[in-house]
């Protein structure tokens, strides 16, 4: 069994952190979401990978990856020149998968149980492909699969206005290698994107067995700020263990869950979890409330944040309270000396500032 990880594709709906690095790159509780999923493929003894990378953001998806052998297995990149759908990049990657079943695994998306035991029952089963659905509320910003009643699945719609169930289609598919076929059947989509619900379509109207394994675990799809924000807050509430490595002075508060990197710095703050403050970061005569991630060598000062989560190396000054906010890498919030309370900004592309 091999793994194909995707950590192509654009990101436009996570700009402006998407402009200057790859979405899978993001960190959620300080690890980068391929992490997660890497961890998840180690959990689940693969030993070959191949991971689809966009020629814009390779570099430093490469960077993170490296050869693999931190997650113990072998790493083979394959440039995908643009992002022409989740089908296109199966094909773009026909040689490395040869013949083999394989796992395919969005790298954007979070699951909180590992696919394991999904990995063995597809193993062993005579099943073609076998795709995780999950309840959401929402089921029209997805790819919805139509069950008959015994619970088969007989269709996939993408994107539906009126959804046949509400069973959104997870980013883990596992396909046998007659996927391949499926795909050179199919034609791009509407949107020019090569589709592999429409992949997997074919290969349902061809006879093929498709299976439907419900995902008991949850799963977030980290494509937006908000999403961003609840997966950050879920995998806090689920990870954060109590471990205190930097340095916290007498006069400093550290309530439940906090994590508190090497080398990082507490003074005269009170902290309250789930929380983490990474590596080398300082936090100074502040509250920090829970559900916030303070990336490595950020430094916040006099200032009330709760809910937010701040990438490396920026600074929050005298910020009187930060709710609910994304704070991307090397940027300043800080308060305006100014009498008349005007304020002072210098935004990037594609930011939103609530005032
Ligand atoms: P999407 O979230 O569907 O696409 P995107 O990254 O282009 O996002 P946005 O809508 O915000 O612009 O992709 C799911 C995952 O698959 C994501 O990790 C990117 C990856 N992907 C590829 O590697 N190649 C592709 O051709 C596409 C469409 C996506």
């Amino acid at each position: 069994m091999k793994a194909l990880v995707l950590s192509g594709g654009r990101g436009t709906r996570l700009r402006p952190l998407t402009h200057t690095m790859a979405k899978q790159l993001v960190p959620v509780a300080n690890q980068p979401i391929l992490g997660y999923v890497m961890d998840h493929l180690k959990e689940a003894a693969i030993k070959e990978t191949g991971v689809i990378v966009a020629p814009e953001t390779q570099e430093e998806v490469r960077e993170y990856l490296g050869d693999g052998s931190k997650w113990d297995l072998k790493i083979n990149y394959i440039v995908q020149d643009r992002p022409l759908g989740l089908a296109h990049a199966v094909k773009t990657a026909r040689s490395f998968l040869g013949d083999d079943k394989f796992v395919m695994y969005l790298g954007d998306n979070l699951l909180g149980k590992g696919i394991k035991d999904a990995i063995e029952k597809f193993s062993r089963s005579d099943s073609h492909c076998m795709i995780f659905l999950k309840k959401v509320q929402d089921p029209r910003a997805f790819g919805v699969a139509k069950l008959d009643e015994d619970g088969n699945i007989v269709g996939l719609v993408e994107k539906p206005k009126e959804p046949p169930s509400d069973l959104a289609l997870v980013g883990v598919y596992l396909f046998s290698p007659v996927i391949h076929e499926a795909i050179d059947s199919i034609k791009p989509s509407w949107r020019g994107e090569l589709e592999i619900t429409d992949a997997i379509q074919a290969l349902i109207q061809k006879g093929y067995k498709v299976q439907g394994e419900i995902l008991e675990s949850w799963w977030l799809d980290t494509g937006k700020k908000d999403d961003f924000l609840a997966a950050n807050t879920t995998v806090l509430d689920e990870y954060v263990r109590r471990s205190i490595e930097g340095e916290v002075d007498e006069e400093s508060n550290i309530e439940g869950r906090v994590r508190i990197e090497e080398d990082a710095i507490v003074q005269k703050s009170t902290i309250r979890g789930p929380v983490i403050i990474g590596k080398n970061a300082r936090v100074e005569n502040s509250f920090i409330g829970p559900y916030s991630s303070i990336g490595d060598e950020s430094v916040i000062k006099d200032s009330v944040i709760e809910h937010v989560v701040i990438l490396e190396r920026s600074k929050v000054f005298g910020v009187v309270r930060l709710e609910d906010s994304l704070i991307g890498r090397d940027a300043t919030v800080k308060k305006a000396n100014s009498l008349r309370g005007a304020l002072r900004l210098m935004i990037g592309d594609h930011s939103q500032v609530e005032i």
